[in-house]
């Protein structure tokens, strides 16, 4: 398992770039994510860990209430597995809450699932299986 990137929302995406391109990052092009109702934004380092901006797409989305609950700031980190059947298999028997009890499709066509903050301390973790470039 390794850290694949950490999510931060933000109120808009061509805003918050300004600051990480001053750093001299590339960003690259955004994307929709319409299950999740946000646009993101990935901000990829050396280490094969990435920086995701995410902006929402509607008042009424998951990023949209957690800025007006909490402000802008990091809202999740994620986690790469090999296979995301298999792990979201053993956290349900171990008793693990989960946002999503099946994976979903996310940004650059990864299959992701969400693991409840209640059953992690108060950290919001998304698991991602690659499925390659699409
Ligand atoms: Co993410």
């Amino acid at each position: 398992m390794e850290l694949d990137h950490i999510g931060i929302a933000v109120n808009s995406l061509e805003e918050a770039k300004v600051f990480y391109e001053a750093l001299g990052w590339k960003s690259m092009p955004s994307e929709v994510v319409e299950s999740e109702k946000v646009k993101v934004g990935f901000l990829n380092l050396e280490n094969n860990c990435a920086l995701e901006l995410l902006e929402s797409t509607s008042n009424d989305g998951p990023i949209a209430k957690f800025i007006e609950k909490r402000g802008t700031g990091i809202h999740h980190i994620c986690l790469r597995v090999k296979n995301i059947q298999e792990t979201l298999k053993q956290l349900k028997e171990k008793n693990i809450q989960l946002l999503n009890s099946e994976p979903k499709l996310g940004a650059h066509n990864c299959l992701v699932a969400f693991i409840h903050p209640k059953s992690t301390g108060g950290v919001l973790i998304e698991l991602s299986q690659p499925q390659g470039d699409v």
